[in-house]
Parts: C-alpha cells; structure tokens; sequence
C-alpha cells in the first residue's frame, strides 16, 4: 500500500516535470523570431540552422552570441581578425561553413568546426540568410 503510494507521488512528479520542461521548451522557442519567408529555399534554411545548431552560436534578431548575428550579415562588410575586410555575399558564407577557420571575424573566438552539408543545403543556407537581412530591423 505504501509502496503503491510512493509510486503514485513518483508518477505524478515526473510527469509534472516533464510537462513543465515541455512548456519552458515551447515557450522559449516561440518567443524567437522566425522572420518571414518567401520561399522553400530559405525556409528550408531555416529549418537547416535549426538543425544544425547553427542558431545556438548565431542570433536571427541582433542580439550577442558565441558567433556574430545573422541580422544583417548578408551584404555587409565584415572587418576579421587580421585586420582587413571582405564583402559578406555567397561565396564568403559557404566558406565560413565549410572552412570556418580560413576567416574569422574580429572580435570573435575560432569556435566554429566545419560543416559538412550538400551544395544544395548550403545554397539554402546562403537563402535564408540573405532574405533575413532584406528584413526590417
Ligand atoms: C559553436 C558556435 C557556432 C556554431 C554552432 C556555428 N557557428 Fe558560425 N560562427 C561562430 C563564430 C564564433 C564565428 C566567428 C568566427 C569565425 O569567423 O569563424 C562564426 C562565423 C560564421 C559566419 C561568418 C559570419 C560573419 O559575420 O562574417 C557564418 C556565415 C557562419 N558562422 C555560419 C554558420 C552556419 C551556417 C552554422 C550552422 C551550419 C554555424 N555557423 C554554426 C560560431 C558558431
């Protein structure tokens, strides 16, 4: 009888813990801003950033992280680490993807290890970024 009790208090915490996890969980993802977009590719992008991990070092909205935020990156000039600059179109991301080491951004730690993603995710990649940064601040 004792025992059948515990068990019960047992369940019953567990699965208030695991309901409240769930709802933190929830929570704080749809508090981050999923800007809007206006195709597969991008959207597909998205979904990759996300399941990369990518947005756990890189911020969609302009806030700080372990990497520079996506905000605006798209087009802009980027000042690294030795001093120059370089435009941040196509062909500088994808090589911040798979060679994060050959250009690091000043102000910012080599942290970042090399993807290993298809041409077709990485052009979805290049996508969603782009579009992010036609977006209003
Ligand atoms: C562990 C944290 C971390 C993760 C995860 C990460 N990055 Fe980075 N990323 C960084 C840091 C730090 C930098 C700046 C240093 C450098 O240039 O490598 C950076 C730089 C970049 C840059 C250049 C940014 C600029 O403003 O010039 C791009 C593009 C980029 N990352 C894309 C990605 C993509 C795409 C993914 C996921 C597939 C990803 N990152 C995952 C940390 C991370």
């Amino acid at each position: 009888m004792k025992n059948k009790m515990h068990f019960l208090v047992g369940t019953t915490l567990i699965t208030m813990l695991v309901v409240g996890l769930t709802w933190i969980i929830i929570t704080v993802n749809s508090d981050m801003q999923i800007p809007e977009l206006d195709n597969a590719l991008a959207q597909r992008g998205l979904e990759l950033a996300q399941s990369n991990g990518c947005i756990a070092c890189h911020s969609l909205d302009g806030g700080v992280g372990i990497g520079p935020t996506w905000l605006g990156m798209y087009g802009k000039t980027e000042t690294l680490k030795d001093g120059s600059t370089a435009i941040v179109d196509a062909d500088y991301i994808i090589e911040s993807i798979v060679r994060p080491e050959a250009r690091l951004v000043q102000g910012y730690e080599n942290l970042m290890v090399r993807y290993f993603l298809s041409e077709e995710d990485l052009q979805a990649l290049v996508e969603f970024t782009r579009q992010l940064s036609l977006q209003e601040p």
